[in-house]
């Protein structure tokens, strides 16, 4: 090695009590870059027996759909902490995500994702960039409940709850507030998704109030995101709906630098679990090429969440020093900072080697008897009184129908549904694929073979006997409703949105 190393600086106390942590080494790239931090991890002597775990392609081969055996359930339940490599989801076959099904299972409700450039040394373009995102980890359409209706049209549930939201933007708050910033920014797209998008902006806001040191502010995503790309200091902490923030998450870490650099801690009420922000890498597996880095970010995570500090700070330091030094992966390699081009196993002994050394020029992470984990502890409950419970009353329905008869025209539909109204009930609107098509559609709209056809009370209220009987001279009519939805006031506003030109 060319680089001349310095005198190492005070080392890490040894400790006798050791933490116990589940590890799974995953699939893909994941077998080599946890075995690269796994020997960083033990040379600095952290205090931490690792209880090796199968999740992934094995578990999926053995017949379990979501790719964790029981006994794996049972010890990450019993541990409480898990380090997990990049998992591979198998295409097709009914298998699902070990990922997303860990974090729906566990109630891993908050996934933090620092962003942070380390240029030179790492290129980015935003050289000062210092980013973290919060992600809510377990609902919006990651529920997976997608459904095809009709020949033509399938849908994904999107699913957004008031404690939901709650948790996820109060952990926000307490993780900008604990780490010494300034501004926490919330990106949602509640200009069109009002109900969904809306209840997250509106908890933001509640919440916000209890921060008053913290600055607060909503922008609508797309826009966000286009700020987010260009002018990455404009913000601090970002909270932010499932898809967004993964999304984001990905598009951050590349800005910073290289996605394989980021970490993330999936945090919730008793468990964690800490992995890479980036997947199994299928096209560079087995080669020794791979940056273990976002996985070791996300053990020094892990490290501070058990209360080691001090040893994450000087890993980090080592970290640092190691990118300093040019020892770069093929992922960093670069004309101005790069010496040498090291694998994933070389990669890990060079930092093992600094540890004790401080870095030259980035920033150094330092620790003193006050500091406490970056990651704030989890509540387990939302911490906000329940709002009293509005008065619901229920006012209509919007029946979906699979309807194709020739020529799709909503004006031959309308006669029929108004026929099968009744009394009670009075034909509102049609629309196909949210566009209004009765009254009043344009000829230029696209008409698939599925109808929302809404019915509301002539007299504002209507209870379940009114609604199934309307569904059975539906089908008496020869109409096929594929699904319904109540539609409901609270406390007189309505509890769902408008058809589009109401
Ligand atoms: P990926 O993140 O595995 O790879 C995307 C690109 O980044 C590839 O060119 C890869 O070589 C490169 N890359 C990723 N990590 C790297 C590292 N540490 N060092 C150097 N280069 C790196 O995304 P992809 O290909 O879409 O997904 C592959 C598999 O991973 C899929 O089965 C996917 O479902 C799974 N996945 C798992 C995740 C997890 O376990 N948390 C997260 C994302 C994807």
């Amino acid at each position: 090695m060319s680089t001349v190393l310095n005198t190492p600086l005070s080392p890490v106390p040894v400790k006798t009590h050791k933490h116990r942590v589940c590890v799974a080494r995953g699939d893909g790239i994941g077998p080599e870059i946890t075995d690269a931090v796994l020997h960083i991890l033990r040379e600095a002597g952290v205090p931490v027996e690792f209880e090796p775990l199968e999740l992934g392609e094995r578990a999926y081969r053995a017949g379990h759909a979501a790719g964790i055996p029981d006994a794996a359930w049972e010890a990450i339940t019993a541990r409480g902490v898990l380090l997990k490599g990049p998992i591979t989801t198998p295409q097709g076959g009914g298998y699902k995500s070990v990922n997303v099904t860990l974090r729906k299972a566990l109630g891993l409700y908050a996934n933090v994702r620092p962003c942070v450039a380390l240029h030179p040394y790492v290129p980015s373009q935003h050289p000062g960039m210092d980013v973290v995102i919060v992600r809510e980890n377990e609902e919006d359409t990651y529920g997976g409940i997608e459904h095809r209706q009709t020949g033509e049209v399938v849908q994904c549930l999107k699913l957004i709850s008031r404690p939901g939201c709650e948790r996820v933007i109060r952990y926000a708050f307490e993780y900008a507030r604990r780490n010494g910033r300034r501004k926490v920014s919330c990106l949602t797209k509640d200009n069109i998704m009002k109900l969904t998008d809306g209840l997250f902006h509106t908890v933001f806001e509640e919440i916000a109030r209890e921060y008053p040191e913290l600055e607060a502010e909503h922008r609508i995503i797309d826009i966000g995101a286009a700020r987010l790309a260009t002018r990455p200091r404009e913000f601090d902490v970002i909270v932010t709906l499932n898809l967004y923030g993964d999304i984001l998450s990905d598009i951050a870490a590349e800005l910073a630098g290289s996605i394989g650099m980021a970490a993330s801690a999936n945090v919730g009420g008793t468990l964690a679990m800490f992995e890479a922000v980036h997947g199994s890498a299928p096209d560079i597996a087995g080669k020794n090429v791979a940056n273990p880095s976002g996985l070791l970010l996300a053990a020094l995570m892990m490290l501070e969440h058990l209360g080691e500090q001090a040893t994450a700070a000087s890993i980090h330091n080592a970290w640092l020093r190691t990118l300093e030094d040019g020892l770069h992966t093929a992922d960093l390699m670069n004309e101005a900072t790069s010496k040498r081009c090291v694998g994933t196993r070389e990669f890990a002994h060079a930092v093992a080697m600094r540890l004790g050394l401080m870095p030259k020029v980035l920033k150094p992470r330092t620790v003193d008897d006050t500091d406490v984990p970056q990651l704030p502890p989890c509540a387990t409950r939302p911490s906000i009184a329940p709002a009293a419970r509005a008065e619901k009353r229920c006012v209509g329905i919007d029946v979906f129908l699979d309807w194709d008869a020739p020529g799709r025209d909503a004006a031959q539909l309308a006669p029929r549904l108004q026929a099968a109204a009744g009394a009670s009930l009075r034909l509102a609107l049609i629309t196909n694929r949210g566009v209004r098509v009765w009254p009043e559609g344009h000829a230029q709209t696209l008409c698939t073979d599925h109808w929302r056809c809404r019915f509301l009370a002539q007299d504002d209220h209507c209870d379940h006997a009114m609604l199934l009987a309307l569904q059975q001279r539906l089908l008496d009519a020869g109409l096929e409703s594929i699904k319904t939805e109540n539609l409901y006031t609270f406390d007189g506003k309505p509890g769902y949105s408008a058809g589009q030109g109401e």
